[in-house]
């Protein structure tokens, strides 16, 4: 038995102080004396459709509803966003200007957790974002040193404003890492977050065991040659200072465990005492290893068997630095081939079904194993259904500069959610 079980048998343990999920010694999460799996989807847009004027709460009750369904116990949701309206942006964010915030934003955000809670689910809160489409890095670092951020082309197409290369983009957002008034004003959002009381539960957010983890951001990277890394110090800043703030919650980077860094910058990035677990997420259309216009079976194998390989290599590196890790975002778009339309809603997705389940499969594996510790799946768009422009504040998983539909699950997608509900069952088994 262990101790928690005979505190609270004993009557030590505060109610305050149940449902933290927490990594043991062997390596695995619990929540309380039970080993916790994460059955999970991302779900960004969250806090936007809890909004109470300018979001769609009977939808994120309906989504949730779903989810809940589909056994979810974990949503991995953004817990800022920030800057002035660009095409590649949600129209609504949580901070407008450096430090002032939408109170709509944030009581979607408590909206949220409340409704979550009732559901017994649990949210990795996203702080940041090392991409454009929550304003990120990139727009703290134009705050600060009035630059214009280079968008790099994305959705909406041909977009003038937006014809940067990538590299160019990474570059500047990469600026991030050595920019000490961006993170100063980053740690006052952190600190904002952490403290907030939800105005649904008078609960702190530091105390509230709805939230499983604090994430530095989606998807920091160092730049593309090495020579803007996230440096040690910088993760020792952060994780320290949110675990000052807040002791009850686990803090990830959020990475992506990346092939092309490969696992000597995993291991240096993830090695930080106050980084409780890692994370890897993995892209096979956007790094070139599989082409939904390919209808051949050898397509779709060979980015199985990439995916396979990935996870794979990932877990040795977890296990090299003894800690957890979840798959964490994946995702794969709907069948492109015979002059379908890869992002249409009625586009079947029976590639993505087969991806999922092949990899599902081994990720279960090596959750049985106890290295993985379950997925969340990228993403969740429920009722949401393709718009753009104006009307890009209906909300998708795929967020606002990336292709409406693109990987995005929707209610209606029945293969896929009956498989997701049945394989949820299966993983849950493990706790
Ligand atoms: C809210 O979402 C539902 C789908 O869940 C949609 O039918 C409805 O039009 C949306 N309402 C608003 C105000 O956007
Ligand atoms: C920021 O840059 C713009 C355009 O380059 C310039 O007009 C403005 O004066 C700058 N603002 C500050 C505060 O330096
Ligand atoms: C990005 O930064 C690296 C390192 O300074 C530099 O070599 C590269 O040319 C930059 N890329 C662009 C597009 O400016
Ligand atoms: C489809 O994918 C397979 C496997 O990667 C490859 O051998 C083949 O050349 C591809 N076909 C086309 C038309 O791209």
């Amino acid at each position: 038995m262990k101790l928690y079980s005979i505190l609270s048998l004993l009557g030590f343990v505060s109610a305050a102080t149940a449902g933290f999920v927490t990594v043991e010694d062997d390596g695995n999460f619990y929540e309380n004396d039970k080993r916790y799996i994460v059955w999970g989807a991302n779900y960004w847009e969250a806090m936007n459709l809890g909004a109470q004027k300018t979001g769609n709460r009977s939808r994120l009750v309906n989504d949730l509803n779903k989810m809940k369904s589909m056994h979810i116990n974990n949503l991995r949701i953004i817990a800022g966003s920030e800057g002035p309206t660009d095409s590649q942006k949600p129209l609504n964010v949580l901070m407008p200007e450096p430090g002032v915030y939408n109170e709509d934003m944030f009581k979607g955000l408590d909206y949220t957790l409340y409704q979550m809670k009732k559901r017994n689910m649990k949210a990795v809160m996203v702080l940041n974002n090392f991409w454009q489409w929550s304003g990120g890095f990139s727009q703290y670092v134009s705050w600060v040193k009035n630059t214009t951020i280079p968008l790099p082309p994305g959705y909406p197409e041909n977009d003038p404003r937006a014809q940067s290369s990538w590299d160019e983009f990474i570059n500047h957002s990469a600026e991030f890492y050595t920019c000490k008034k961006c993170i100063d004003l980053w740690k006052n959002h952190i600190k904002t977050v952490i403290n907030r009381r939800n105005v649904y539960t008078g609960k702190r957010y530091r105390d509230d065991d709805t939230i499983f983890s604090w994430e530095f951001a989606n998807e920091p990277r160092q730049n593309n040659d090495g020579s803007m890394p996230m440096t040690d110090e910088f993760i020792e800043d952060i994780s320290g200072y949110i675990k000052s703030l807040d002791k009850n919650h686990m803090v990830t980077l959020g990475s992506e465990a990346h092939p092309m860094f490969g696992r000597d910058v995993f291991l240096r990035e993830n090695n930080h005492k106050n980084l409780d677990y890692t994370t890897t997420h993995i892209w096979v259309q956007n790094w070139n290893e599989y082409d939904p216009k390919n209808k051949t079976e050898a397509n779709l194998q060979h980015a199985i068997d990439y995916c396979i390989n990935h996870l794979r290599d990932t877990a040795g590196w977890a296990l090299k630095i003894n800690k957890p890790i979840i798959f964490e975002e994946y995702g794969m778009a709907r069948d492109g081939w015979d002059g379908q339309d890869e992002y249409d809603p009625t586009t079947p997705a029976t590639n993505r079904l087969k991806y999922y389940k092949a990899i599902l499969d081994e990720v279960y594996r090596l959750t049985d194993k106890q290295i993985f510790q379950g997925q969340n799946f990228w993403a969740y768009s429920g009722e949401g259904r393709p718009a753009s422009g104006e009307h890009r504040d209906l909300y998708l998983g795929d967020p606002a500069h990336e292709h409406p539909g693109w990987y995005g699950i929707y209610d209606k997608d029945t293969d896929m959610i009956n498989y997701l509900k049945k394989m949820g069952k299966k993983f849950l088994n493990l706790e």
